[in-house]
C-alpha cells in the first residue's frame, strides 16, 4: 500500500510536537529546535512537564483497567516517541500475548518506536494520520496483529486534540469506533480550557509554532468522542482523577494538568 501524501518527513528546522514531548519526559530524542520551544511552554506554563507525565501514568492506569477487562489488542495512536512505560510493556508485563499497534504522524517517533520493537513480534509501528482513520484501519488489517472481531482497547491519549475542528474529529472517532467490536474499549485524554487560568492559553498558542496546533476542548465535546459507548466510572474527569492508584496522590487542584480523561466501552446492543 502507498503512503498517503502530506505526511510529514523529518524537518529538522521546524520544532515537533514528539520531540517536544519527548523532552518534557527526559528523552532524547529531541533537537535543539524542539528544546528551545519546550523551554519557552515550560517557562510560561512550569506545569507542562508534569502535565505530560500526568497524561502517561493515566494511559498507564486506563490500559491496566482495558487489561483487567481481558483486553490483549491494542490500537495505540499517537503513541508518540518510545519512552518509560509503553503500552506494550505495560500490556504485555500483564499479558505475554498481548499486541499493540503503535501510530504516529511524526516520522521521527515511528523510527524510534520501530527500533524499539524491533524483534518483538507482537508489536507494530504505522506512520499515518490520525485525520485519515479508513487508512489507519486498513493499515492495521495488512498488518495481521490486530483482530477487529474480538475486543479491542483503542487509544487516543494526548492526540485528539490535534485534530481541529475543520478535520471533524467527531467523524475521525466515528470511523474508530465502528471499526471495533463489541466489548471494545476506547481511551481519549484530551486538553481543555475549562477551569484553566491564561497561562495555558498562551501555550495554546505557542503550540501553533509547531507542526500540530493544539484545540482545547470542553468536557461535552470531549465527552461526545466516546459516542454511545458506556462511559466507566468515573466519567470524563480531569485525569489525575481518572482512578488514581491512592486517592491520597490526588493533589488539592487536579485541574492543573488542564486535560479531561475517560474510557469507555462498547456494549452489545440491546435486543
Ligand atoms: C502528547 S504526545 C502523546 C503521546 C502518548 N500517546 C502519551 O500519552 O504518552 C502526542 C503525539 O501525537 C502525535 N500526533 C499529533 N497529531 C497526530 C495525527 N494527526 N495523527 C497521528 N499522530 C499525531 C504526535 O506526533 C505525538 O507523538
Amino acid at each position: 500500500m502507498q503512503m498517503p501524501e502530506g505526511l510529514p518527513e523529518i524537518d529538522l528546522a521546524r520544532p515537533s510536537a514528539a520531540r517536544v514531548y519527548d523532552y518534557f519526559l527526559g528523552g532524547a530524542h529531541n533537537f535543539e529546535v524542539d528544546r528551545q520551544l519546550a523551554e519557552q511552554i515550560a517557562a510560561m506554563t512550569p506545569n507542562l512537564p508534569a502535565t505530560m507525565r500526568a497524561g502517561r501514568e493515566f494511559l498507564r492506569r486506563a490500559v491496566r483497567v482495558l487489561l483487567d477487562a481481558g483486553i490483549d489488542q491494542y490500537l495505540d495512536i499517537g503513541s508518540g516517541i518510545p519512552t518509560v512505560g509503553n503500552v506494550h510493556e505495560v500490556a504485555q508485563a500483564a499479558n505475554p500475548k498481548a499486541r499493540v499497534v503503535y501510530v504516529d504522524i511524526d516520522p521521527v517517533a515511528v523510527a524510534h518506536s520501530r527500533e524499539l520493537l524491533a524483534g518483538n513480534e507482537l508489536t507494530g509501528v504505522i506512520h499515518a494520520d490520525l485525520r485519515d482513520p479508513e487508512w489507519i484501519l486498513a493499515e492495521a488489517r495488512q498488518l495481521h496483529l490486530l483482530d477487529f472481531d474480538r475486543p479491542l482497547g483503542i487509544l487516543l491519549a494526548g492526540v485528539v486534540h490535534f485534530v481541529p475542528d475543520a478535520d471533524r474529529p467527531a467523524d475521525i472517532l466515528a470511523a474508530l469506533r465502528s471499526a471495533a467490536a463489541p466489548g471494545s474499549h476506547l481511551v481519549v485524554s484530551h486538553s481543555t480550557f475549562e477551569d484553566q487560568p491564561p497561562e495555558m492559553l498562551d501555550a495554546q498558542r505557542l503550540s501553533a509554532r509547531t507542526a500540530t496546533e493544539i484545540t482545547l476542548r470542553s468536557r461535552a465535546e470531549i465527552t461526545g468522542f466516546f459516542g454511545d459507548w458506556t462511559l466507566l466510572e468515573p466519567g470524563v474527569v480531569h485525569m489525575e482523577l481518572w482512578r488514581p492508584d491512592a486517592p491520597s496522590e490526588v493533589a488539592a487542584n487536579p485541574e492543573r494538568f488542564g486535560a479531561f480523561g475517560g474510557v469507555a466501552r462498547h456494549d452489545r446492543p440491546v435486543g
